[in-house]
């Protein structure tokens, strides 16, 4: 576990893989995130809201998905780098009108990947994420949430319903989101009693037998009649919700914490996820924050908060929000604590000392049997690396030829693929001129 290195009360607008990729490893405990949904279609808030001049584009496409993302994923991640391949081939199967959109969905999965990636990194062993989706993406973020964080470390599929939007004739009226409940290790800390409801009693109980224990508790006793085993439910505990929420609905026309900001979820929602999944000053944040509805919550709740959008609307709302809807709700108090707003990434403090960049690993392998020829690559695991070659060789004979730590490595690879033929291939040449061509470019 590391210490944080970003204040409490920050709202960074900017992209948030930077931002992510400039936290400490193991620093957060709470991740919401309410990402884009890939619908394909613009949000914009109405004019004349708080929110007005807010808006974000809903769709992703090949020029929005970078090679070095694909790169990394490529070196680091292959189940994932398989997966999303796959998706790709997919996508021309399942969309028969190959219409020049029929990438979306692979475009808008590389994208999520990448910052998946950073958020597992930056969660503690004790710390959840949720990821809120729709019925539009959610069934391939399943997939990608059980390979970036692994199917044991899944705990539940959150039904939100809700009664906004359109009923249609010819469907089922779609009234819900989805929302993944993932753990970064069993180490994880719920609270399911935070947000239990008070049990029912007497007649809408639905049976149970009431009493109360030698230490005074009142407690509600249910049989399962078959097998007469009995369950103890304790009254002052609460019922922990299902994992179907029906009792939240959407923000309506004239909810008074409504901002007119596209896709504004209700404080009562985050307040649920982050009783539940963490403890007072435990440091919660949201990657997609929008107007700032989880720092809100967090700041109710008495936890430290971090919000990223790349929206500057995030800041000011956040600041209109904090004033209007936690100090001030009887235009008593003015809301006095500092908030941190930035549009620079944070710089990692958790790697010895270094700064943000992140280092890697460039190194040239070579087999006795293919003399004259290398394969330079970038890994941060060189052992790792080394190993997966050796796994589909009989003779187990790679080895590495050279290696150098740097947070240069992209620009290395650019140069090898510039004087290089073949690109991520082997490459032929003499391998002092390659090691030279590395060591005069750092
Ligand atoms: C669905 S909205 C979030 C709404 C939010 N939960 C709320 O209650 O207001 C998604 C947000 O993600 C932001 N966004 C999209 N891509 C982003 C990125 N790469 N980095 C940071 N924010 C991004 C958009 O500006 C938008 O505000």
């Amino acid at each position: 576990m590391h210490q944080s290195n970003v204040k409490n009360r920050t709202i960074f607008c900017r992209d948030n893989l930077q931002v992510l990729q400039g936290i400490n490893s193991s620093s957060i405990d709470l991740i919401y995130l309410d990402p884009p949904f890939n619908k394909k279609k613009i949000f914009s808030a109405p004019i004349g809201s708080s929110a007005e001049g807010a808006d974000f584009r809903d769709w992703f496409r090949k020029e929005d998905v970078k090679d070095e993302w694909i790169q990394e994923i490529k070196e680091d991640y292959d189940g994932l780098y398989k997966f999303l391949n796959n998706v790709k081939e997919l996508s021309s199967i399942v969309n028969t009108t190959r219409n020049k959109h029929y990438l979306y969905n692979y475009c808008y999965l590389c994208y999520m990947a990448i910052r998946l990636i950073e958020m597992r990194r930056i969660l503690k062993d004790t710390g959840s994420i949720y990821l809120h989706c729709d019925n539009t993406m959610g069934h391939y973020l399943k997939i990608l949430m059980d390979i970036i964080f692994g199917e044991k470390n899944f705990r539940n599929s959150i039904v939100w319903g809700y009664s906004h939007g359109g009923k249609g004739k010819r469907d089922f009226a779609r009234k819900h989101d989805i929302i993944l409940r993932f753990v970064k290790s069993n180490q994880f800390f719920f609270n399911g009693n935070a947000v239990g409801f008070e049990r029912q009693t007497g007649k809408k109980s639905k049976g149970g037998r009431l009493g109360i224990d030698e230490l005074g508790r009142p407690y509600q006793d249910k049989i399962v009649k078959k097998t007469k085993k009995v369950y103890r439910y304790y009254l002052d505990e609460g019922k922990i919700p299902e994992d179907y929420w029906t009792d939240i609905n959407s923000l309506q026309a004239g909810d008074k914490e409504r901002t007119g900001y596209p896709t504004q979820k209700p404080l009562a929602l985050l307040e649920r996820i982050i009783k539940a999944s963490s403890h007072e000053e435990d440091i919660v944040l949201d990657a997609f924050c929008g107007c700032a509805t989880t720092c809100i919550a967090a700041e109710k709740l008495k936890r430290q908060w971090i919000g990223i959008d790349v929206s500057v609307k995030a800041y000011e709302l956040v600041k209109k929000r904090l004033k209007e809807e936690v100090a001030n709700p009887n235009n008593l108090l003015q809301y006095n604590k500092e908030i941190v707003f930035s549009t620079d990434p944070p710089r990692r403090t958790d790697q010895n000392g270094d700064d943000a960049l992140i280092k890697k690993y460039v190194y040239i392998i070579s087999h006795p049997k293919y003399k004259g020829e290398y394969k330079v690559g970038i890994a941060s695991d060189i052992q790792a690396r080394l190993t997966s070659y050796q796994t589909s060789d009989p003779d187990r004979k790679y080895q590495i030829k050279y290696k150098k730590h740097t947070h240069l490595f992209r620009k290395i690879e650019k140069l090898i693929h510039e004087k290089y033929e073949n690109k991520h291939e082997w490459i032929k040449g003499n391998l002092q001129d390659i090691i030279n061509d590395i060591e005069n470019y750092t």
